[in-house]
């Protein structure tokens, strides 16, 4: 383990500059336009893992390539299958971006890029782990399976299909994926739930074309004041959301789950004034922890109607529509609860408005057992990484291979996130801090010597 020290410490400038390449790719999952981006970040990646020491191959899916990397030659040792994702999130809005996207800079110990903490640069820090054991020991003391897949951000919806036709090839003990955060700064975690989600669009239409709203308005329902309506009609005042059954089927919070997040640092004003607000909403009775993490919500993404361009216009619009999604906690299920959103919105649509409701993507919620030898590993290892103790966290989230994982290769996941809250995930300016990126190479490192002894 001393020469593995030693090894990352000689190579960190390298690591980092490796990392910028791979952010230069603007592989955007959820946009047609950059599908040749996705092969070559996929290529990128795949070069990586073979460089560092994997059988490594690029297997097509319907959607964006998943590379396969693996090292199978410790007989008897626990094998990891390591999770993560190579697309991103769409970089707009542009305009907001201190440096360009897709131009890594580094400014106060960051790197800033679309992907830089979610996921690139967390799941880079495994391919160096791995490298780092070829290169000093020649070999690694687990048997590692890498999947890293380039539909994460648009909902996974092609690798299910690869791991059920893949179960014999992609048999493990546990998966390990790092897309998640640290609870804080300095205050390194363990994450033990994700929320799942169920997201959907939906598409109102009322008279045949945009109408003069003097000559006919009042005479016909208008979509725009009909979505309102409905968007309205998802929570009462108290933020519960009213979806008949919405409730039925989740796990309460028990009192010693309240007490540990209770205990967590965590300074609500500050919290507020990071994010520019005055004051916390959500469902009446929980903290905003537990808003986070245990509770399921419901969200507008976004709403498109009318004229929104400079000035009045007077119009009934023709049409209008918008994209929702729900966090769920378990035991909530993302199907049957679609269909529950659906039956509750086609309940209440005013005469002359028609529906189009379509599903997206979902994923279930989860939550592991905290305690557990591989848990054990994951700590000793963190702590050894990082220099510090990490305390146990759930998030709002959601991963949704993870559930799959367990339901198809009967595993439980390793959440072990270096990131931070405050690294713009999905926002402009994501970024992810340097010494963490170097800080979760030697977590990975000392885990692979953890996991050997379980
Ligand atoms: N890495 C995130 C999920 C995440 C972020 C979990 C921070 C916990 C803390 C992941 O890339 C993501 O954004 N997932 C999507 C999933 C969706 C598209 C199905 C999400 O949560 O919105
Ligand atoms: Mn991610
Ligand atoms: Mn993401």
């Amino acid at each position: 383990m001393s020469d593995v020290s030693a090894y990352l410490a000689a190579n960190t400038a390298r690591y980092v500059s490796e990392l910028i390449e791979l952010l230069r790719i603007p592989s955007v999952s959820a946009d047609s336009r950059f599908r040749p981006d996705m092969q070559r970040a996929a290529e990128w990646v795949r070069n990586q893992m073979a460089a560092a020491g994997l059988a490594a191959e690029i297997i097509p899916t319907p959607g964006h390539p998943v590379v396969y990397g693996e090292w199978t030659q410790a007989p008897g040792a626990p094998t990891v299958m390591v999770y993560g994702h190579y697309d991103v999130q769409p970089p707009d809005p542009l305009d907001l971006w201190t440096t360009p996207p897709f131009e890594p800079t580094i400014r106060d110990g960051h790197v800033y890029a679309r992907g830089a903490s979610d996921d690139k640069g967390q799941v880079f820090t495994h391919v160096k782990a791995v490298e780092a054991w070829m290169k000093t020991a020649g070999k690694l003391p687990v048997n590692v399976k890498f999947i890293i897949e380039g539909e994460e951000e648009v909902g996974s919806k092609n690798l299910e299909d690869f791991l059920e036709r893949n179960r014999e090839r992609l048999k493990c003990d546990l998966a390990v994926v790092s897309d998640t955060s640290q609870y804080a700064p300095g205050i390194p975690a363990i994450t033990y739930g994700l929320r799942g989600i169920l997201s959907a669009e939906i598409f109102l239409t009322g008279p045949n074309r945009d109408l003069h709203s003097g000559v006919f308005g009042g005479s016909v329902a208008n979509p725009a004041n009909a979505l309102a309506k409905l968007i309205a009609s998802l929570h009462d005042e108290s933020g519960r959301i009213q979806i008949p059954g919405f409730y039925d089927d989740v796990v309460p919070l028990t009192d010693s789950e309240r007490r540990q997040f209770a205990a967590l640092p965590f300074q609500e004003s500050e919290y507020l004034s990071k994010l520019g607000v005055a004051a916390p909403w959500g469902e009446a009775g929980f903290s905003t922890l537990e808003r986070r993490w245990a509770r399921p919500t419901c969200d507008i993404n976004g709403m498109i109607s009318g004229y929104t361009g400079e000035g009045p216009k007077t119009i009934v619009p023709s049409k209008a529509s918008a994209k929702i999604t729900c966090r769920l906690v378990p035991n909530q299920s993302p199907d049957k609860l679609t269909a529950a959103l659906e039956a509750f919105l086609r309940s209440q649509l005013r005469p002359g408005i028609e529906m189009r409701f379509a599903p997206h993507h979902g994923a279930v919620p989860l939550v592991f057992p905290p305690e557990g030898p591989f848990m054990k590993a994951a700590r000793a290892a963190i702590a050894k990484g990082f220099g510090a103790e990490p305390v146990m966290i759930r998030e709002g989230g959601s991963i949704p291979v993870v559930a799959t994982f367990k339901s198809v290769l009967g595993v439980d996941t390793l959440l072990l996130g270096w990131g931070q809250d405050t690294d713009n995930l999905h926002s402009p300016n994501e970024r992810f801090s340097i010494a963490d990126f170097h800080k979760g190479i030697a977590s990975s490192a000392a885990l692979w010597g953890e996991l050997a002894t379980k």
